[in-house]
């Protein structure tokens, strides 16, 4: 990688830099002011997250990204509401968060589904739970689970889906309630790789048939280039933010994108931003021999 000569990740096509005019003239969905989080505990206090600020505008895809421990899913928690923040403050469409709501959809790493509820149950439930009528719940559900390709499956029982499909009843279900922000938090950190590759031009279609914004967490850098607007890259202890980056990667997205200078160039950013050249875990140690075969043609 290091005789390719790449361009400058900042650097922008007219094209992309138009699309960036047009998402930064859009309302902000998600503002996130000089937030910090410290959790007090019996070793000690931990500042997990130190003057965090951002914004996120309406439909965009803003991806957050950095080592583990640097407070990704204390911060999601907080924007879900899950948890307290210690300083600073969230809003949502100019209304501080106070609590879970209904306009923030959460999709976890962990399938979440009630295993003893249908597909269709799952995704009715939050609609019912918010007091919609059986009837409706159930119109709703079905056009979400067609979203998502699991018409055959709405009698089917978590137990008997694949992880991939798991995880789409649970983007049908937080979709179902029509949240302004879909809050995903590595969603497909548990999938193979192949299932994972389709999850994410699956998510990329369904964000561009749907009128929502999201903020999505991982560690995978490819992924997050693939599917972001913007990256926030986050550096660990304390959790700050490190860098917002412009993805100068045109839209639509597809796969054979992943070969391109541009987006080689960002993912190659990140990579120095997040495991800086010397950095690196040792690799030299002692191999012991485990066999008599004389392998010397190696
Ligand atoms: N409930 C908690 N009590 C104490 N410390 C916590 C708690 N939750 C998270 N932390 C600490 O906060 C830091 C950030 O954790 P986390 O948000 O899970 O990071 P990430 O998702 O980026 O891996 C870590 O140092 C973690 O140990
Ligand atoms: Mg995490």
């Amino acid at each position: 990688m290091s005789s390719l000569i790449l361009p400058n990740y900042q650097q922008q096509s007219p094209e992309v830099a138009a699309r960036f005019e047009r998402l930064k003239s859009r309302p902000v969905s998600l503002k996130v002011e000089n937030l910090g989080k410290t959790f007090h505990s019996h070793q000690g206090e931990v500042v997990a997250l130190k003057d965090i600020s951002f914004k996120v505008h309406h439909r965009e895809f803003l991806s957050v990204i950095g080592p583990s421990g640097c407070g990704k899913s204390t911060l999601i928690r907080i924007l879900a509401g899950l948890e307290t923040l210690s300083s600073g403050e969230v809003k949502v469409d100019g209304n501080p968060v106070r609590g879970p709501g209904p306009d923030r959809g959460m999709v976890f790493q962990g399938y979440t589904l009630f295993p003893w509820l249908t597909v269709k149950a799952n995704v009715m439930f939050g609609l019912e739970m918010t007091g919609s009528a059986k009837i409706y719940a159930e119109q709703e559900a079905r056009q979400w689970i067609q979203l998502v390709g699991l018409e055959k499956f709405e009698n089917a029982y978590p137990h008997q889906l694949s992880g991939g499909m798991k995880q789409r009843v649970a983007i049908a279900r937080a979709l179902a309630n029509r949240p302004k922000i879909l809050l995903m938090d590595e969603p497909f950190g548990a999938l193979d790789a192949q299932t994972r590759a389709h999850m994410q031009s699956y998510l990329l279609k369904i964000w561009e048939a749907v009128d929502v914004t999201i903020l999505f967490i991982t560690h995978d850098l490819d992924e997050a280039v693939y599917l972001s607007d913007r990256i926030l890259v986050l550096k660990a202890h304390p959790g700050e933010v490190q860098e917002m980056i412009e993805v100068p990667v045109a839209h639509p997205r597809n796969r054979d994108q992943f070969v391109q200078p541009e987006f080689l160039a960002t993912r190659k950013h990140i990579e120095d931003m997040i495991h800086p050249p010397g950095d690196a875990p040792e690799l030299e140690f002692k191999m012991p021999r485990m066999t008599d075969v004389d392998n010397t043609i190696h």
